[in-house]
């Protein structure tokens, strides 16, 4: 099958930048992305390009080229579907936050509402390709709705994860490590792989996509994310470690990651990994172990959460403490909230539970993130459900730039390693503040001997 026109339910994260590099790389397959939010679609649509809803280098430009030539944003999800030969489905699937499985597996049910809508609508053979990141065996729950509820189509379900870290994503899906396509080991199923491959094949060389079967595929991507956190974790137990034994956590980590079978990426040290998909993921391999009985394996993935919300405890912990014990009506500014640098996306940012625990401690927390909006910012704490909406405004304070959130503040956190933090006068930042200065770089991203030598009392992760 010749692919020429694509759908992809889901307009977010990953569906956005992931369509825009396709339509920019295939100018003769129609791409259109659809979501059900209207405020979203409106701001992918929007004249004035710098107003697209995610903020990732490199993305404008690619869009401003793409959209309206063969790239399509829309809410006309029953045209959409109709139209396309080939729909992704690249909806969100959050950790329950109910019933069985509650804080652990993840939420289908808004994959359960593109396949019925697909199985609705369809009047003709489709590929379905799941895009987001889902548990393993989704794809079997996806093919019963739509066999069953559907038209009487023929509908081939494919699993092809995506890789892309935020941040770097354009980089990441023009030149992918790999492509993963996972389908059933039937004839028709194969067909269907082929199809989707011809896509890719537009841009990426054919050695680096990868064919397995769906259930491979599924696995492959939730263990690509386990192991990426597990360094993480890996190398902030070994910061606290750092901490007590006078040993440098950046001279550990450049030591054992020149070993070729280590490897140097994923050490850094850091107050915890956030972001949408390694946490749902570890979770969602600890779930499907324990259902199945295999308690060690869930045991052992699920330390890897745990060493992480313990380093960001930690994190919180070691500010009120140096603080003389108290945080109560002190200002403490916060450098970044987004949960890696270059990109507007806060979901499980290490800064969201850190901030929750000062004002926990009735702190007041004045935040500055070149791409993070105070909004969010407040709608991250309510989602805690922690306190009031009105207590995390009184709070939480909006400041119009780092010079202002740092004025007068007993101290500052800095959450997200923004290159413009290592560029800011430090020197008239420390000028402005009460004293002692206090600096918890919980990135390890600023020179600890330019810091001191400047005044400030300047903490990092893993060393003291
Ligand atoms: C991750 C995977 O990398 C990507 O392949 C998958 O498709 C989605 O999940 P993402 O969450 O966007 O991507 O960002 P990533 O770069 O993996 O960082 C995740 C978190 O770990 C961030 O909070 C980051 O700051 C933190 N991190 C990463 C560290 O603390 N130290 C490191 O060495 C690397
Ligand atoms: P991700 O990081 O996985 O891309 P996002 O939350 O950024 O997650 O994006 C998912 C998008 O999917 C949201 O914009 C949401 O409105 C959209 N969505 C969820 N369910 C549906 C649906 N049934 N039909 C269309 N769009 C949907």
């Amino acid at each position: 099958m010749n692919i020429t026109n694509i759908c992809c339910i889901g307009a977010g994260y990953v569906g956005g930048p992931t369509m825009a590099v396709i339509a920019e790389k295939c100018p003769h397959i129609k791409v259109t992305v659809v979501d059900l939010n209207e405020k979203r679609i409106a701001a992918w649509n929007d004249k004035d390009i710098n107003n697209i809803p995610i903020y990732e280098p490199g993305l404008n430009e690619i869009v401003a080229h793409a959209r309206g030539r063969n790239l399509f944003f829309s809410t006309d999800v029953d045209k959409a579907i109709d139209e396309a030969q080939l729909i992704f489905i690249s909806v969100n699937t959050p950790t329950k936050t109910y019933g069985t499985g509650k804080g652990m597996a993840a939420d289908l049910k808004h994959i359960e509402l593109c396949a019925r809508q697909i199985a609705k609508v369809a009047k003709n053979d489709k590929i379905i390709v799941e895009k987001s990141t889902l548990p393993v065996r989704t794809a079997e729950a996806i093919k019963s709705i739509l066999d069953n509820t559907g038209n009487g189509v023929q509908f081939q379900i494919l699993s092809n994860p995506e890789f892309l870290a935020e941040g770097t994503a354009v980089v990441d899906l023009l030149n992918p490590d790999r492509v993963l396509i996972g389908g059933e080991t039937t004839v028709e199923g194969q067909k269907a792989i082929d199809a989707l491959v011809e896509v890719y094949a537009n841009w990426v060389p054919k050695d680096r996509i990868l064919k397995t079967n769906v259930w491979s595929s599924e696995l492959s991507k939730l263990t690509a994310n386990a192991f990426l956190a597990q360094r993480v974790s890996s190398i902030n137990a070994i910061s606290e470690l750092c901490e007590k034994t006078e040993a440098n956590v950046n001279e550990v980590a450049k030591a054992i990651g020149m070993d070729s079978r280590i490897g140097s990426k994923f050490l850094k040290a850091s107050v915890g990994f956030g972001g949408s998909c390694f946490q749902k993921d570890i979770l969602n391999l600890v779930y499907i172990s324990k259902a199945f009985g295999l308690h060690e394996v869930a045991d052992y993935w699920e330390q890897v959460i745990i060493m992480n919300d313990h380093q960001k405890r930690r994190f919180s912990k070691n500010i009120v403490q140096t603080l003389y014990n108290t945080v109560s009506g002190k200002k403490i500014a916060f450098l970044g909230w987004a949960f890696k640098k270059d990109t507007n996306d806060t979901r499980e940012s290490a800064a969201i539970y850190v901030a929750d625990d000062l004002i926990n401690e009735q702190a007041s927390v004045a935040l500055y993130d070149p791409k993070v909006s105070y909004q969010q910012a407040l709608s991250d704490l309510d989602y805690l459900d922690t306190r009031t909406p009105a207590e995390n405004e009184k709070y939480l304070m909006a400041s119009g730039d780092a010079y202002e959130a740092c004025q007068n503040a007993h101290a500052i956190a800095i959450l997200t390693e923004w290159d413009e933090f290592k560029a800011y006068d430090w020197q008239k930042i420390y000028d402005n503040m009460l004293k002692p200065a206090f600096v918890f770089d919980g990135r390890n991203l600023l020179d600890a001997d330019k810091m001191r030598a400047i005044g400030f009392v300047y903490q990092s992760i893993g060393s003291r």
